[in-house]
């Protein structure tokens, strides 16, 4: 009786607290304040693209027709996403077939939504038609010269639509909380291989003509584009990598694994429902990580380093497949929903296939990454559960905080609930909302019915609130440990303490993880001499492992060793992955001396860059003149 009594009071309280930020109104919750669309009254249904790629021009032109699903029987007007688009006629398809002139007016551009697209209609057509061409600017485009490519003799495209930069390409409702299918009809050099986020044919003859077909409902962020020299190598039956040619070789040897994460992920979580999985490796001005486009995933070119250490990218996005793709937050305030869970379900895999090792210095870095960054947060920057984003830009939003901090809460249920119930629920979750674009309150609420209900004290209301809804890293939280780093800080003490000399370090066994953890705990400044010496020792300066450069080299700018330099603007100038880059461009900005080196390499490097890169560089470099972008 009176432990009933207890898990409703616990209950009851958890009902008070922690629903504040949507009980009240949780259709405000679902509210994309990113797009200037109205889902309620009106859906994107289906999508069918013609487009033809115009290295040329840089252009993307052709037809968009939407398939409308009207909710509202008094909506004659269709609200749409674009950015910097030309659009040039609006029809709408009626009764008998024949295609109608639409009014429409396109609005001043914000710059950070773009221009709304209204098309008035006297009555709801259910295929709107638009004609139009992209910019060259295009911010959710890339178009590189053949000289940015491994291959040096083709030209190269390839989109980024997350956030919301879909919208540069195609006109459309650019938020997460819309799903529809699409199809494609892509037409470009005949030498050249069009690649999409749908149903890539491995053996696809090569004209320059090509179709595509996405069934499962997707929101607009995953739609996603290549064009280049690709060539295809299978790693299994449903699983390979696209590359050209000349990193084909190493992307399928690095990445191996892939197949067997397809079946870990699967024995966890359920079957991946995508049919094919492939990775398309990008030429290595792409400006993240990876990105989890639906059966074919963006991958850096920057984790091919030869001894598959830095894998967990692409257990991270085939995870997606499950915790994204399938269950998607409504809208980017709610990112965590899709960054923590995978970054979760990544690390799950990781310590399935590679050993809990692996997965502990895995997240010792995550977290100690977290760490530094809320240091440089708002307090309501710190929050799992943001609040609305309004008038910014949700690639600025995005922190560690969605992704580590999110991670670490479920670890947090992992550790409170048992394995075996929090499979069983994370199972159950990715079914229940399949194919949904859910909020935050959504997933709390099914958390409350599937695991709090049944054991009411494994938690309580008030540990509930601090992960969701206060800044920072509730005190109670359980810290990654790694026995393997416990060493490697002994060996970096050893060293700085001059008891042993750089060369006599224990470090033929290191991987990635270890070298990071070693440079991470160094001090943040050095002594020119130790540096010289870790550099004879180890050579960090030249090295092609961006984890390694990215920390190295700050270092090397606060410590005054210009030697490195040379290596530095070579580093710069070669890689375009945001992550890598920003840290060195930070350093020299903080330094008297570096500014005016930093300016100069971006200048060199920034026909090379991405407009992720590019904006978010040029905010650093002169804050005042920052156009809101990243
Ligand atoms: N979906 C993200 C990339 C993203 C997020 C792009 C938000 C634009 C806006 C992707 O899955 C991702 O998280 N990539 C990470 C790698 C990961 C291992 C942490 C990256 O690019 O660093
Ligand atoms: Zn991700």
């Amino acid at each position: 009786m009176k432990r009933v009594w207890r898990a409703m009071l616990v209950v009851a309280s958890a009902l008070g607290v922690v629903c504040v930020s949507w009980a009240s109104d949780p259709l405000a919750r679902l509210q994309d304040e990113h797009s200037y669309a109205q889902p309620e009254r009106v859906r994107i249904r289906d999508l069918g693209l013609d487009l033809r790629v115009d290295f040329s021009s840089k252009q993307l032109s052709g037809t968009a027709d939407l398939s409308l699903d009207w909710r509202d029987p008094a909506a004659r007007e269709l609200l749409l996403d674009t950015r910097d688009l030309d659009i040039v006629r609006v029809l709408g398809r009626s009764r008998d077939g024949g295609w109608r002139k639409l009014k429409f007016a396109l609005d001043a551009a914000d710059p950070v939504f773009g221009s709304k697209l209204s098309i008035a209609m006297r009555r709801q057509y259910d295929v709107v038609r638009i004609r139009y061409r992209t910019a060259s600017s295009a911010s959710g485009l890339q178009w590189l010269e053949p000289a940015m490519t491994a291959g040096g003799k083709h030209p190269f495209l390839f989109s980024q639509s997350q956030a919301i930069h879909a919208r540069s390409w195609v006109p459309l409702q650019d938020t997460p909380s819309v799903r529809y299918t699409y199809s494609a009809h892509i037409e470009t050099d005949a030498e050249l291989m069009a690649l999409m986020s749908a149903d890539n044919m491995p053996d696809e003859t090569r004209d320059g003509d090509y179709v595509f077909r996405m069934r499962q409902p997707i929101p607009s962020y995953l739609m996603a584009i290549a064009v280049g020299d690709l060539r295809f190598k299978a790693i299994s039956e449903r699983s390979g990598v696209w590359a050209e040619p000349a990193t084909l070789e190493s992307a399928v040897a690095e990445f191996a694994d892939t197949e067997r994460m397809i079946q870990t992920t699967e024995a966890l979580y359920g079957p991946y429902r995508w049919e094919r999985y492939d990775l398309l490796i990008l030429p290595p001005s792409f400006p993240f990580g990876g990105m989890e486009n639906p059966r074919l995933s963006f991958i850096t070119p920057t984790v091919i380093v030869g001894d598959k250490s830095l894998v967990s990218l692409i257990a991270h996005e085939l995870a997606h497949s499950w915790s994204g793709n399938l269950v998607t937050n409504a809208s980017w305030k709610d990112i965590w929903l899709n960054e923590g869970f995978t970054s979760y379900v990544e690390n799950r895999v990781v310590e399935a296939l590679l050993g809990v090792e692996q997965a502990q210095m895995e997240n010792v870095i995550s977290q100690n990454g977290l760490k530094a960054e809320m240091q440089q947060l708002a307090a309501s920057d710190q929050l799992l559960v943001l609040p609305a984003l309004t008038g910014r830009d949700p690639d600025q939003a995005l922190t560690d905080v969605a992704y580590v901090k999110g991670q670490w809460f479920l670890m947090f249920l992992e550790q409170r609930f048992g394995r075996e119930a929090f499979d069983a629920f994370l199972r159950s979750y990715f079914d229940h909302f399949a194919f949904q674009s859910i909020h935050s309150g959504q997933f709390v609420d099914y958390l409350r019915a599937e695991l709090m209900a049944r054991e009411p004290e494994a938690i309580s209301a008030l540990e509930l609130d601090a992960w969701l809804h206060e800044p920072g890293i509730p005190e109670f939280a359980v810290a990654a440990t790694s026995a393997r780093f416990a060493a490697v800080d002994v060996a970096r003490s050893n060293f700085l303490n001059s008891k042993v000399t750089a060369a006599e370090l224990p470090t033929t066994a290191w991987t990635t993880q270890e070298w990071v953890h070693f440079l991470e705990g160094l001090p943040s400044r050095m002594d020119g001499a130790q540096l010289v010496e870790l550099d004879a020792a180890f050579s960090f300066t030249g090295t092609r492992n961006g984890e390694l450069a990215q920390r190295w080299y700050p270092l090397t700018v606060r410590s005054g060793y210009f030697e490195a330099r040379p290596a530095i603007a070579e580093f710069l100038k070669r890689i375009g992955r945001r992550k890598l880059i920003m840290p060195t461009y930070e350093a020299l900005v903080d330094d008297p001396d570096g500014r005016g080196f930093a300016r100069d390499v971006f200048a060199a490097a920034r026909a090379g860059y991405h407009p992720i890169t590019t904006a978010s560089v040029e905010a650093l470099l002169a804050p005042s003149e920052a156009t809101g972008a990243p």
